[in-house]
């Protein structure tokens, strides 16, 4: 089994150890960062020994059995179970993505569990994400057309304009992506980051919307776009296979088109 140390520097110290039950055949390690605001003292790694025969397939299973059956204490987020929440986005293995999604026999050697990268944490794997969501507000997202609506219809769409959604629409908003990029770890306070944008861009493609000059206005200033470096930690990261370093790309090429 590879072994996970902690480096030697760290202020990181190593926690405490649970052991697998008596009798257990397919032993994994999960070793999982601790940080309780109210006790004073510094964050932990613990370890948690489970039997995989009595645990269910996926990173989340195994959480929820340690808070279970092991520690009550350890304190995460999700909800839905089925990757369509992005409440337990969380560092798995060195990479951002969905607990609930991330099967544990894809990972060799010891489960290492994190909170996402770079942001406070309120307490173990839970990262405050107040900043992330404030500018989620920003961009107002939600439809702003200046016509009334058809009487007893909806606001209709073409399907090729509908089809300009596919690939946006689907973010789920967890913060893996954002969480991911070096330029949002050191300019997160005016970077807006790969998710926001790309929820911007969702609803400037949006052919019902009125508001795509106003709100590419909201966007021309030296952070909030173009503090995109094109890293790509973002596409690579994404649980959904989404592509928001594109979705900047074709949000800088319809800034260059009005100019
Ligand atoms: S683009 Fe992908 S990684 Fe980023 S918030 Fe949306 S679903 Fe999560
Ligand atoms: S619990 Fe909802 S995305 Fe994982």
């Amino acid at each position: 089994m590879a072994e996970f140390t902690l480096p030697a520097n760290s202020k990181i110290g190593q926690g405490r150890t649970f052991k697998a039950p008596d009798g257990a055949k397919r032993i994994k390690r999960f070793r999982i960062y601790r940080w309780n605001p109210d006790d004073g003292k510094n964050p932990s790694v613990d370890t948690f020994e489970l039997d995989l025969d009595q645990t269910g397939p996926m990173v989340l299973d195994a959480l929820i059995k340690i808070k279970n059956e092991v520690d009550p204490t350890l304190t995460y987020r999700r909800s839905c179970r089925e990757g369509v929440c992005g409440s337990c986005a969380m560092n798995i293995d060195g990479t951002n993505t969905l607990a609930c999604t991330k099967a544990i026999e894809d990972i060799r050697g010891d489960v290492k569990i994190f909170p996402l990268p770079h942001t406070p944490v309120v307490k173990d794997l839970v990262p405050d994400l107040s900043t992330f969501y404030a500018q989620y507000t920003t961009i107002k997202p939600w439809l702003q057309a200046k016509s009334s609506p058809p009487q007893n219809s909806e606001r209709l769409q073409s399907r090729d304009d509908r089809a300009k959604l596919d690939g946006l629409w689907e973010c789920i908003l967890c913060a893996s992506c954002s969480t991911s990029c070096p330029s949002y770890w050191w300019n997160g306070d005016r970077y807006f980051g790969p998710a926001i944008l790309l929820q911007a861009l969702r609803w400037i493609d949006d052919s019902r919307d009125d508001h795509t000059g106003e709100r590419l206005d909201e966007l021309e200033d030296p952070f909030r776009l173009y503090r995109c470096h094109t890293i790509m930690n973002c596409t690579a990261t994404c649980p959904k296979s989404l592509n928001p370093g594109k979705a900047i790309a074709d949000l800088k090429i319809k800034m260059a088109e009005r100019m």
